[in-house]
């Protein structure tokens, strides 16, 4: 899950700038996404993402950890994508309820990442998702994910990355 986790603390420290929304509001007269969404967040996040994935394939060849799930750059690509996009779609839904940037949705703040990322897997590598996450590994999942997406929220807002500790 690693490149899925890591696109979003990633996307905190460098996001910026241009919001994907360039701006423009819904019908309903709310921001689309907002200007937590921004371009720079996604493409950083992204990378990131991709980046320790790549780190796993290598350490897979090179100390032939096959305790782990393999990675393969499809994988990678799309634990990493999925994570933000699930992000971005859960921004959509969090306007449309009336909730500013920033303001605390509970469960759907916390698995967006999980969700984003298993249904583009599910879209285009069921091969993949099916063979590495089995349903023990997706009760860890879901276990895991609240603790770290806590921890980490509660560190960038000590660490003044991030304006809330949620
Ligand atoms: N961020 C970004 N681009 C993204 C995702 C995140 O630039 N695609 C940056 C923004 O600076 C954002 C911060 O990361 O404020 C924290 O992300 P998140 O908690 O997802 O955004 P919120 O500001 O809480 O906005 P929302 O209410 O829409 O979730
Ligand atoms: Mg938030």
């Amino acid at each position: 899950m690693l490149p899925a986790y890591l696109p979003n603390p990633v996307a905190a420290l460098c996001g910026g700038g241009l919001p994907v929304d360039l701006g423009h509001n819904y019908s309903d007269g709310r921001r689309v996404f907002g200007d937590g969404k921004t371009y720079r967040g996604l493409a950083a996040g992204i990378l990131a993402g991709i980046l320790i994935g790549l780190v796993q394939i290598w350490s897979q060849g090179r100390f032939g950890w096959d305790f782990l799930p393999e990675q393969t750059m499809l994988s990678i690509t799309l634990l990493a994508t999925g994570a933000l996009l699930g992000d971005l779609v859960k921004s959509f839904f969090k306007r449309r309820f009336g909730k500013e940037r920033g303001a605390k949705w509970p469960v759907a703040d916390m698995y967006d990442l999980v969700l984003g990322a298993l249904v583009l897997l599910l879209i285009f590598d069921p091969g993949w998702l099916f063979a590495t996450v089995t349903l023990p590994v997706l009760i860890v999942i879901l276990i895991l994910t609240p603790v770290l997406h806590r921890a980490m929220n509660i560190l960038g807002y000590l660490i003044k990355v991030k304006e809330v500790p949620w």
